[in-house]
């Protein structure tokens, strides 16, 4: 099934949205971001440990809204791609979420229950 998560003109650039879907059986947190005019959404877990980027805050941007940040540790993640650029995950990325998006919504696929 598909939860819709924002309307098509939600977020500005350097902004972002948490949200919760169903994968695999498991509960998934995710963001959704605007940078440079587009629209992207991840898993929020970092790739060296499991844990979320933001502290539960939606604050997932440094403070020039040019990366994403593990505010925990400080590594870097492009927002295009979600490539980690600096810190402990180097080389990695984030998990990409498909969005979408329509005139009605931007929408993400869940099997259960989701929620934003
Ligand atoms: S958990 Fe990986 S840099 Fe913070």
């Amino acid at each position: 099934m598909k939860l819709k998560i924002a309307d098509p003109g939600d977020l500005e650039d350097g902004q972002a949205k948490s949200f919760r879907i169903v994968l695999k059986g498991r509960y998934v947190n995710g963001f959704l971001i605007r940078f440079q005019g587009t629209l992207f959404a991840y898993q929020n877990k970092c790739r060296h440990l499991p844990i979320s980027l933001d502290y539960d805050d939606a604050r997932f941007f440094d403070s020039e809204k040019r990366y994403l940040v593990c505010q925990t540790h400080g590594a870097l993640y492009e927002p295009e791609g979600g490539l980690c650029i600096d810190g402990p995950c180097r080389g990695e990325s984030l998990y990409a979420i498909a969005l979408e998006t329509n005139e009605s919504g931007v929408y993400v696929e869940t099997e259960g229950e989701g929620e934003i």
